[in-house]
């Protein structure tokens, strides 16, 4: 309830009794409210919602008054790609995950019919945390596939709420994408916004690993021991960037309707670049302001608006940083228009910083020549290289030297790395910043110079030369000190 003060005159006088000082907002308050409990707001014609498949949303509510708001929702069952090579049988609200958005504002009453399409394997049923009543729902839209459940509830609180399906093994319907957002609007609507968009955050358990080619079944041990393989934003790897990535364009306001459906996992939402000017904290009525990073537990949501000041790629992660980097967890917000120097700068200028004078120094990290045990055949090489690959490397190229799509360029089957032997010895020396393609693909990111020795260098471009279909090349620390010295 949203109320628990039924009688509305007791309600008033509590409410302005409170203080001298919420007088006036009290007063205030009441002029712009025609009702004061949500239940009694009248309904008098009806409409079709507007559902819509993530990253968009519906039509805001406006001025509009409330009406009877019928929810025609099916359920598919459906294969989907998780990431590249990588199939997995959702099941949906909609056919996508999460599932259609729903919008509504206080006192709608919604009628909601929940189909399950004849296709489909299992019954399901909807639980919204938007109702007051047993279950959510849940209780009253159990159906089977071939049929139709209708029920009807009044939204009374406002708010960004999630919904998911709630049938046995509840755990297992969430993990395989059954859950999506409803928001209730106040009376007269959120204020305007230039952009809104739609993002859900959900961890998938996959019998192979990550990356793990074919078709993946659910694995139930995993999702009960939270060892997620997959963690993503808007139901698989890449959902946000590239083509997919939401924009804006420099100066606009933009509201993001953040949820997680889980089924494990809590969310420590970030945007790298950004801070959230307002945060409606666990999508209810506090409002937090200049937030960094913003906590979204599993079945919960938040709403967030902020403006955005300068052009740029800002990245959404979960901030569980492997989770972004190695799991899927990244999105990109692609910025247009003017810069704004006075915002950010970009980078002004690099000098050469040697505090203790140009004196040849070692990097920190690196070891000395007499301390380093030197391969000495190229297998032992190429094992030495791997060692060195799974601390240095491999967070941004992956394990499977596939990178990371849009962010960090492949090493496999690379046909920019087998081009030229030296630029690459030279990139893990010096670093490498701007655009390059490789394999077809455009990359703009920033390689930082490894604090590798020659042997080091040598021994992780051997591996890396040597495996996942590359040229079979050997470098030598030889090659490397000629690169250095040239
Ligand atoms: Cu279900």
């Amino acid at each position: 309830m949203n109320l628990s003060i039924k009688n509305p005159m007791i309600h008033r006088l509590l409410l302005c009794l409170a203080g001298a000082a919420l007088l006036s907002s009290c007063v205030n308050k009441q002029s712009d409210k025609e009702y004061d409990n949500a239940v009694d707001i009248p309904v008098n014609q009806q409409m079709i919602a507007e559902l819509t498949a993530p990253p968009n949303v519906p039509t805001p509510v406006g001025k509009r008054k409330a009406k009877k708001l019928i929810v025609d929702m099916e359920i598919l069952e459906l294969e989907g790609e998780m990431t590249s090579g990588v199939s997995y049988i959702y099941w949906t609200f909609g056919g996508t995950v999460p599932g259609s958005f729903i919008r509504t504002r206080v006192g709608d009453e919604i009628e909601f019919h929940l189909k399950n399409h004849p296709d489909n394997k299992l019954p399901h049923n909807i639980d919204l945390h938007a109702v007051n009543g047993p279950g959510g729902g849940a209780e009253s839209s159990l159906v089977a596939p071939g049929h139709e459940k209708v029920f009807s509830f009044k939204v009374l609180n406002p708010g960004i709420y999630v919904y998911h399906c709630a049938t046995a093994p509840v755990g297992m319907h969430i993990a395989n994408g059954m859950y999506g957002l409803i928001l209730v609007e106040p009376e007269g609507g959120l204020p305007p916004v230039d952009k809104e968009y739609y993002i859900m955050q959900g961890d998938f358990y996959t019998e192979g690993k990550y990356g793990e080619r074919g078709l993946q079944a659910f694995d139930m041990q995993k999702a009960v021991n939270e060892t997620a393989d997959y963690v993503v934003f808007n139901g698989h790897v890449g959902a946000l960037t590239g083509d997919n990535a939401i924009t804006a364009t420099a100066g606009e306001t933009v509201r993001l309707f953040m949820g997680n459906g889980g089924p494990n996992l809590v969310s420590s939402f970030h945007m790298i670049g950004e801070i959230f000017d307002k945060v409606h904290v666990e999508g209810g009525s506090l409002v937090n302001e200049n937030v960094q990073t913003t906590l979204i537990p599993a079945g919960g949501a938040v709403m967030m608006e902020f403006r955005v000041d300068v052009p740029g790629d800002y990245i959404l992660v979960d901030h569980s940083i492997f989770r972004a980097f190695n799991k899927g967890a990244l999105g990109m917000l692609k910025v247009d228009g003017e810069e704004d120097l006075k915002i950010y700068s970009g980078e002004q200028s690099e000098q050469i910083y040697l505090p203790e004078g140009g004196v040849i120094q070692s990097m920190p990290g690196s070891k000395a020549k007499s301390e380093e045990v030197k391969a000495t055949s190229l297998e032992e090489r190429i094992k030495f290289g791997k060692d060195i690959y799974g601390r240095t490397c491999f967070a941004c190229h992956q394990a499977d030297g596939k990178g990371i799509e849009d962010a960090f360029p492949p090493l496999a089957n690379s046909d920019y790395l087998n081009a030229d032997v030296d630029r690459a010895i030279d990139i893990v020396l010096h670093g490498l910043t701007g655009e390059i393609t490789v394999n077809g693909k455009q990359f703009n990111s920033v390689m930082t110079a490894q604090n590798l020795s020659d042997e080091e260098t040598a021994n992780v471009l051997s591996y890396v030369y040597n495996s996942w279909g590359n040229s079979k090349k050997e470098v030598t620390p030889e090659m490397v000190e000629a690169v250095r010295n040239r």
